[in-house]
């Protein structure tokens, strides 16, 4: 057995740290001088420690926190407001918890279990053979992973349109020199077979080592697609036969609210929605859509079996509770077939940041121990439900409004519409007044802030005259910047404004189109 691990660990070990940065991994080997230290002597009888920094358990102000619940089921029944019956107490030892740096490098224990379980549910393959680590949220996380694996020359491949934090602010901005390599989508997602070209052509004509893929599989931002299980498996194969490694950013999981399937697990909400609470999504990832960690997991035990050993190690999922709870906590985790990676991302977080934010931890376990499966089930229907009826709303106006003007496809998931605005005579959408980053976490505008008269003829000056932001495509290319290069799409968030401010949002948009195209 103990040699087993030992074969699985070398083997870990090795498609790792042949892709692994040369930089990165020297100032990834250990938890530094002082835990090792502290390491060291655990298990020595009477243990005084004159070692530490951190005050003394009477010098911490809070001795309790306490949370109260607000029902998020816009039509609330007697059966449905499981979440506002209570309000929960964390009682002093865990309040000091929460006051201190949490021990576990990997994570507080108690939000540990819990996730330990939730993936349980939600990925059944990776029940064995994952290791996991707590994280400062997804992007972050997406930052250190960057630096661990690239060094110049090496190249990352990213979704043609992908979340504007990670392509813009960490890949070209925090890690320069390294290539980013957009692979072409369709409304299904990437394709696997442009996929497999652009890793071709990055080595051969490029001469590049081509080492990472950055994918987001539901509810993609900013295009608003999910990958089906056949695509995955198609994506995977190719990975694995160039020996690349996927990193899974999966934050919109949460956020699946219609299936194309009528799974027996969907029930009608008390607001007359089909939507899948947390059975439904266990269902669909346990038969008809699978995560690229499980896919993983599953390949893993089948190279055992068989002898080949080309599958298992490639797989790094970022999952966060951004989206399920929310972004101000900056908790989520990382989980992988590979110890190695987890133990070295769970170093650089330590090494960096001294931890992931205690109180956060403690109030993200907390919340869920108390709500338990079936309270954690009714939350889920409640934003389902709100996000449903929110896609279902901008649907029904632009079916009513833009007809002739753009085509989208409806998402069931996430938080985005995708509009392409070629059908209104838009080549290229602009930049207009929109600053850098499109940033996912600014709050709505000031009904003041006045509109710029730069770029005056742009579809975008024109609708910030109506009142309305949308985000141009361009921000989300890797190549968005370059000169020359053209965008008729742009991607409008639903998940803000009201149902009437969304059909309002739409009239508006529909009559910048008309006013753009009479100029033509
Ligand atoms: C694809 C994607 N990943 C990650 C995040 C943010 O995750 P976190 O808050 O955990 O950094 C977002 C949010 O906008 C996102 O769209």
């Amino acid at each position: 057995m103990a040699h087993t691990k030992q074969k699985e660990r070398k083997k870990d070990t090795a498609i790792a740290t042949k892709l692994l940065s040369k930089a990165g991994s020297d100032t990834l080997s250990d938890f530094g001088q002082l835990r090792a230290i502290v390491q060291n002597c655990q298990g020595i009888p009477n243990l005084i420690g004159l070692h530490g920094g951190l005050p003394p358990d009477e010098c911490y102000p809070i001795t309790s926190i306490s949370l109260q619940f607000q029902n998020t089921d816009p039509t609330p029944t007697p059966n449905n407001n499981i979440n506002n019956q209570h309000a929960i107490t964390i009682p002093l030892s865990q309040t000091l918890a929460a006051q201190k740096m949490v021990a576990n490098v990997y994570g507080y224990p108690p939000l540990l279990q819990e996730i330990q379980s939730l993936m349980h549910s939600l990925h059944p393959s990776t029940s064995t053979s994952i290791s996991t680590t707590t994280t400062p949220g997804s992007t972050y996380t997406l930052e250190i992973l960057m630096r661990m694996f690239l060094d110049p020359g090496d190249a990352i491949l990213t979704e043609e349109f992908t979340y504007s934090h990670a392509m813009e602010g960490l890949m070209i901005n925090a890690v320069p020199c390294r290539t980013v390599i957009p692979v072409p989508m369709d409304h299904h997602g990437l394709i696997p077979q442009a996929l497999e070209q652009c890793i071709l052509e990055a080595k051969k004509k490029q001469g590049l080592k081509v080492k990472l893929l950055y994918i987001v599989p539901t509810g993609q931002n900013p295009t608003g697609t999910t990958l089906d299980w056949g695509r995955k498996r198609e994506i995977y194969d190719v990975c694995v036969e160039n020996d690349v490694i996927i990193i899974e950013d999966d934050p919109y999981i949460w956020l699946q609210f219609s299936s194309s399937s009528s799974s027996s697990t969907t029930t009608s909400s008390s607001s007359g929605g089909e939507v899948m609470g947390l059975e439904g999504l266990i269902d669909k990832s346990s038969c008809s859509n699978k995560s690229f960690l499980e896919l993983d997991c599953m390949m893993m035990k089948m190279a055992k079996g068989n002898g080949n050993g080309k599958g298992g190690g490639r797989v790094v999922r970022l999952d966060s509770f951004s989206k399920l709870l929310g972004p101000g906590l900056r908790v989520g985790w990382a989980s992988s077939t590979s110890l190695i990676i987890i133990e070295k991302l769970t170093i650089a977080i330590q090494n960096e940041l001294i931890g992931v934010s205690a109180p956060a931890q403690v109030m993200v376990g907390a919340v869920l121990k108390s709500w338990g499966r079936q309270g954690l089930d009714a939350h889920l229907r409640s934003i389902q439900v709100v996000y449903g009826r929110k896609a279902k709303a901008i649907a029904a106006a632009c079916e009513k409004e833009l007809k002739g003007l753009a085509e989208w496809k409806v998402p069931s998931a996430g938080m985005f519409l995708w509009l392409d605005l070629k059908p209104s005579g838009i080549e290229d959408v602009g930049i207009g007044t929109t600053s850098g980053n499109a940033d996912e976490t600014s709050p709505s505008p000031s009904p003041s802030s006045s509109p710029s008269s730069s770029s005056s003829s742009s579809v975008l000056t024109l609708l910030q005259g109506k009142g309305v932001i949308v985000v141009p495509g361009k921000v989300f290319h890797p190549h968005g910047r370059r000169e020359g290069f053209k965008c008729s799409f742009i991607r409008v968030s639903f998940a803000g404004p009201s149902e009437e401010q969304l059909e309002e949002g739409v009239v508006r948009l529909a009559a910048a189109l008309k006013e753009y195209r009479q100029h033509q």
